[in-house]
């Protein structure tokens, strides 16, 4: 089920074109990942999703709900990150908490702030003051007071900014057990690196536009990813490739087959062997995320990401 829909949504500020036909989805129990370079578009396109500015075009629904038409019912299901989650550093996570559930106009506000800490993990340090808090401790508290009013959608503007490995890792996992537990998670990045392990699916906007979107198993899976065969006789073994019709490389000490799909591999082998090619090693490698993003977001067109796709791209 579609928890978040856009619909050709534009945003022009004075006669700048800042984002244009934006179409997407977000279903229950996914993480989306919404990814571009600086200047992009995605913290306009968030601030629309959360109701902080309207949209020059099209439609955005939450649960069903136009944001503009039906915003108290659309935004009671949202829970945001947007920029700095606001919190008052004199005074405890706990302390925020409960005043941000009270603002929320929740009931059973004790008992809600212990669920949210359970799901987030603060422990004890919830009775800290939040001026002794890490960065990801603090990420943390900002997402406990985005639950507390058990949205069904979770936007988070950039949320991995400043985090370390750790901090990434341990926020990552969070977010999929919340998309575990069926909420719909949309989050933001300039690092494809930081929302591979994190995201079902991802949108790459650049310029406003949305350039592509699929399964990010697509993305990091076997298009990008070549392998290096290393044989006794690499000149026979090019031609045997050849000939059975592969595209190849030739190198001094093997063969390298771009975007090379595992099946693909395993048959190049075959025709080695068979044309009584020793193969010593087979090695994959995965061409980086950040050049695939990287190609993508400073390549003119669409055709320019599906030739890296096809291998096209393909590093040596
Ligand atoms: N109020 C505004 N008036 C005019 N231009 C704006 C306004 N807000 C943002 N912009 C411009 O719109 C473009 C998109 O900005 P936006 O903040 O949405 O990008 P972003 O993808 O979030 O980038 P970043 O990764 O740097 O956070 C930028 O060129 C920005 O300068
Ligand atoms: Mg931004």
């Amino acid at each position: 089920m579609s928890v978040l829909t856009l619909e050709g949504v534009a945003k022009s500020i004075g006669g700048k074109k800042l984002v244009e036909g934006l179409t997407m989805n977000v279903e229950a129990g996914e993480v989306y990942g919404f990814l571009g370079p600086n200047g992009a578009g995605k913290t306009t396109t968030i601030r629309m999703i959360v109701g902080l500015i309207r949209p020059s075009a099209g439609i955005i629904r939450i649960d069903g709900y136009d944001v503009q038409r039906e915003r108290a019912k659309a935004l009671a299901q949202v829970g945001a990150i947007v920029e700095n989650p606001e919190t008052y550093r004199y005074l405890t996570g706990r302390q925020n908490l409960v005043h941000y559930a009270r603002l929320a106009g929740l009931r059973d506000i004790a008992q809600r702030v212990d669920e949210v800490n359970a799901i987030v993990g603060l422990g004890d340090r919830l009775d800290d003051k939040v001026k002794r808090y890490s960065l990801g401790m603090r990420q943390r508290l900002g997402v406990a007071q985005a639950l507390l009013a058990r949205p069904k959608l979770l936007v988070l503007d950039e949320p991995t900014n400043g985090l370390d490995p750790a901090g990434i890792r341990e926020f990552r996992e969070l977010m999929r057990r919340l998309a575990g537990e069926g909420m719909a998670v949309f989050v933001s990045s300039h690092l494809l690196s930081e929302l591979e392990l994190m995201c079902d699916r991802v949108g790459i906007i650049k310029a406003g536009r949305m350039v592509t979107e699929q399964p990010m198993a697509d993305l990091v899976g076997g298009a990008n990813k070549s392998a290096f065969i290393r044989v006794n006789h690499p000149d026979a073994a090019h031609q045997a490739l050849v000939a059975a019709g592969y595209t190849v490389h030739p190198h001094p000490e093997g063969i390298s087959l771009p975007a090379a799909e595992d099946v693909a591999v395993a048959a190049a082998v075959r025709a080695l062997v068979k044309a009584e090619v020793d193969v010593y090693a087979v090695e994959r490698e995965q061409e980086s995320l950040e050049d695939t993003f990287l190609a993508l977001t400073e390549g003119k067109s669409v055709e320019s990401w599906t030739e890296i796709a096809a291998g096209g791209g393909h590093h040596a």
